[in-house]
């Protein structure tokens, strides 16, 4: 018997931060493609000081019961931490770790890159080769909207909102509206971004990108109200969570003009249903959750993720530390 902490690890993770956990700790660690089911993770947790979970795990009471009182660390290799309970967690004095920083870049480039496919219909245009449809140069054909100098309505303006927003403003000079709890005095400083009320961005922009964290408030925010409340040019991104948007009226708006586009990493449920009618759409173009899907961000975050880990279950301070007050 090992006198390592035995952990569990729901998913093989980089080698930068599997091979530090592996050896730390006495690690079970999931060998197979997709997430462990319910039952299967609720018995592997039993006896275990710490977790490194991703997203795709529900981190509950029912698992923290699971896990029993010996439980140290829920390490989630994510930025967002939606699908563990904070309050739970902090309650019962368990550390929860996630990992800021490392994928700002990566998913600020991937909402910018949905940002141009949507608007210039690359994907679409893509499918009409592969079908065997061209024919001839069209000049009335695949016209999309154009970039410069255009809009962008950034909905949570955190550090990846910041990073999107400088890529808007100064690749392509664009003026940066911005919805948010709190003010950004950085992003009002230097990329001259003007905090609004939420109708007024949805009004005035021509692109909307979504970079706030899922919660009781951004559930559901993007409804058919908020797509009826934007242009008929426009663009929705979002690279944040799915349930921000929902997933029937986006649809709706797509398919009737309410809005020109949409560009999404991520989806309501995940994975997407086959029979999902978003699917049908020519002009919305779907990633299958990979923003932060670069070499360096998944390497950064897997040696966080097990940095946290590994200080948790020596009750030390996380390195990125979700409940630390
Ligand atoms: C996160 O980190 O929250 C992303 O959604 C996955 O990298």
């Amino acid at each position: 018997m090992s006198d390592k902490p035995k952990v569990f690890v729901t998913r093989e993770i980089p080698a930068a931060g599997l091979e530090k956990v592996i050896a730390a700790c006495d690690a079970d660690v999931w060998p197979e493609h997709l997430p462990p089911s319910r039952d299967i993770l609720l018995q592997r947790i039993a006896g275990c000081e710490g977790v490194l979970s991703l997203l795709t795990e529900k981190v509950d009471a029912e698992f923290m019961d699971a896990a029993g009182t010996q439980l140290k660390v829920i390490s989630n290799f994510a930025v967002g931490f939606n699908n563990v309970d904070i309050d739970e967690a902090t309650r019962r004095g368990i550390r929860v770790g996630n990992t800021p920083d490392v994928l700002t870049d990566a998913t600020a480039d991937m909402a910018f890159a949905l940002l141009i496919s949507a608007s210039r219909r690359i994907v679409e245009s893509q499918d009409y080769i592969r079908a065997g449809k061209w024919r001839t140069w069209e000049p009335l054909g695949h016209i999309g909207v154009d970039l410069i100098e255009r809009t962008v309505g950034i909905v949570g303006m955190g550090r990846i909102g910041f990073a999107m927003a400088k890529r808007c403003h100064g690749g392509f000079g664009m003026k940066v509206l911005y919805h948010d709890k709190y003010r950004n005095e950085k992003a009002e400083q230097e990329l001259g971004a003007r905090q609004v009320d939420i109708d007024t961005l949805l009004k005035e922009s021509d692109f909307v990108s979504v970079h706030t964290d899922l919660n009781e408030t951004t559930k559901g925010m993007f409804n058919a109200a908020a797509f009826s409340k934007m242009k008929n040019t426009a663009v929705f991104i979002n690279s944040a969570r799915g349930p921000i948007h929902n997933q029937r009226d986006l649809h709706d708006a797509l398919k009737n003009g309410e809005i020109f586009a949409a560009g999404l990493d991520v989806t309501d449920p995940e994975p997407i249903p086959m029979h999902d009618p978003l699917l049908t759409l020519r002009n919305c173009v779907i990633a299958p959750h990979i923003a932060s899907a670069t070499v360096s961000s998944r390497n950064g975050m897997a040696e966080i993720a097990a940095d946290n880990l590994i200080a948790g279950l020596k009750g030390e301070p996380l390195r990125c530390w979700v409940n630390r007050e």
